[in-house]
């Protein structure tokens, strides 16, 4: 028996998320039949610039962009069933044909009361460790900055089962509205409870008709789409997997407790799409030059300075989907690394090479030490993380302006050096360089381990 032929890669942050991964899907779905979120929400945010134009887009797969491309919401998504909608009207009004757009109907609904539980869990956990908690109960409870989108609780609800709305339960209004119903009871007393005065129940009967509305406008759309992705498999078809969120907020292989509530490694891959491991066969790891991180959590190599503050700005690092300013860092190589061995990256794609110009001088982390041990594996655990202390090593930087490079060898050779350092440790192959955000500003490096052995 021959092996599958069929091609199926992914692209998946190998940090803290917001690596650039929405224009690299972009800048190949148009070789892909098929491009497929697993997992999260509207808590991602992918930014693709096309001809000078800018979307946004928190559910719907980058390959929405991609006239050839079926867009596939997989079974591991939580889906925000009106924010969804409303994606859809903006991109239908700015000329994209959404029809390509396919949901699973194990897909699980974000409803009003998720959001609103996320808020409240967050805002108590914030005035609980503000007023009064001792320090060592502030470092343990402690709020996880989420971008309450209701991520957490829907998944919380999956696992529980009894209170969970999938998508195909948006097109039955009987077994809906009988779901709603003892749900919306149940929300509301733990709710009320939370918030306490001033707190406003949800309304079955308002939450079942609206979301029998957003069923009747999505049902061309809901399908099963592990039989979908198993039947494109089988003629040949290629498959695009789209990761959201990344591989170190990964909930269990990230910082936890200061994670998401999916598997947004590429491990999240089978589980969230119904396709089976063996099938992929390419695993783009994209990484930032540097690294940012939105919301809490330990970072070893977090800027508190004016470099820092000078990234963030050339990098436009506020968040697509809060606004949040996002912390920024030196690139941290322990995490990279450990997050490419866990997401099975067969190749790296380094974005946002352009905003480190002009620095005079580049820090990468290639070790921590905690208590005076000095460590390259990086520890995944958020608590103990916040113990470690980077150890850095100093590159020269490059001060030339190289949105216009178009291959590696125009790139300056200090960092074309900094490329190269990245590849040697990390120990994968540097196969794309993103010097801007519009989809020419790509250096393509095709042939095999370029980088490494060419100089
Ligand atoms: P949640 O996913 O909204 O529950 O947030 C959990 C944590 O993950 C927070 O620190 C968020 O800021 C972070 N997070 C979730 N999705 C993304 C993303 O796409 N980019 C960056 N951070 C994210």
């Amino acid at each position: 028996m021959g092996q599958n032929p069929v091609h199926a890669a992914a692209v998946v942050g190998l940090q803290w998320g917001d690596e650039g991964k929405g224009k690299l899907v972009d800048l190949l779905a148009g070789k892909y039949r098929a491009v497929v979120r697993y997992n999260g929400g509207a808590n991602a945010g992918h930014s693709v610039v096309v001809g000078g134009e800018r979307y946004s887009l928190h559910l719907v797969p980058s390959g929405i962009l991609s006239p050839s491309c079926e867009a596939v919401i997989g079974n591991g998504v939580v889906v925000d069933p009106l924010r969804l909608l409303e994606e859809i009207q903006t991109l239908k009004s700015r000329g994209v044909d959404t029809k390509r757009l396919v949901i699973s109907d194990r897909a699980h609904v974000v409803m009003p009361y998720h959001k609103a539980e996320d808020a409240a869990r967050e805002e108590l956990l914030s005035t609980t460790t503000e007023s009064g908690a001792d320090d060592t109960t502030k470092k343990v409870i402690s709020a996880i900055g989420t971008t309450k989108r209701g991520i957490g609780p829907a998944y919380a609800d999956k696992i529980n089962r009894s209170t969970a709305i999938r998508i195909g339960d948006l097109v039955r209004a009987d077994v809906l509205r009988t779901k709603l119903d003892m749900i919306c009871g149940l929300k509301n007393a733990i709710l009320g409870a939370i918030v306490g005065e001033g707190f406003e129940p949800f309304d079955a009967e308002e939450i079942t008709t609206q979301m029998i509305e957003c069923g009747k406008e999505l049902a061309p759309m809901i399908k099963d789409t592990a039989y979908l992705l198993d039947d494109l498999r089988k003629e040949g078809q290629p498959i695009l997997f789209e990761g959201a969120n990344a591989t170190m907020l990964d909930v269990d292989h990230g910082t936890y407790p200061f994670v998401t509530s999916s598997n947004s490694s590429a491990l999240g891959i089978g589980p969230g799409s119904g396709v089976p491991p063996q099938c992929i066969d390419q695993i783009i790891g994209v990484v930032k030059a540097y690294s940012t991180r939105v919301g809490g959590g330990p970072m070893p190599t977090e800027l508190f300075d004016s470099i820092g503050d000078g990234i963030r700005e050339r990098g436009r690092e506020f968040g697509t989907t809060t606004g949040r300013p996002r912390r920024v860092g030196w690139l941290d190589l322990v995490a990279v690394k450990y997050s490419a061995m866990v997401s099975g990256a067969t190749e790296l794609c380094i974005t946002l090479l352009d905003v480190l110009a002009g620095e005079p001088e580049l820090k990468i982390a290639t070790a921590y030490s905690i208590d005076g041990n000095t460590s390259e594996r990086f520890i995944p655990d958020g608590h103990a993380l916040e113990h470690a202390e980077p150890v850095l090593e100093s590159m020269p930087g490059f001060s030339e302006d190289i949105t216009a490079a178009r291959t590696f060898d125009e790139l300056p050779t200090n960092a074309k050096a900094y490329i190269h350092r990245i590849e040697e440790f990390v120990g994968v192959p540097v196969r794309t360089i993103s010097v801007g955000p519009d989809r020419e500003q790509t250096i393509m490096c095709d042939t095999p381990s370029h980088a490494v052995c060419t100089n």
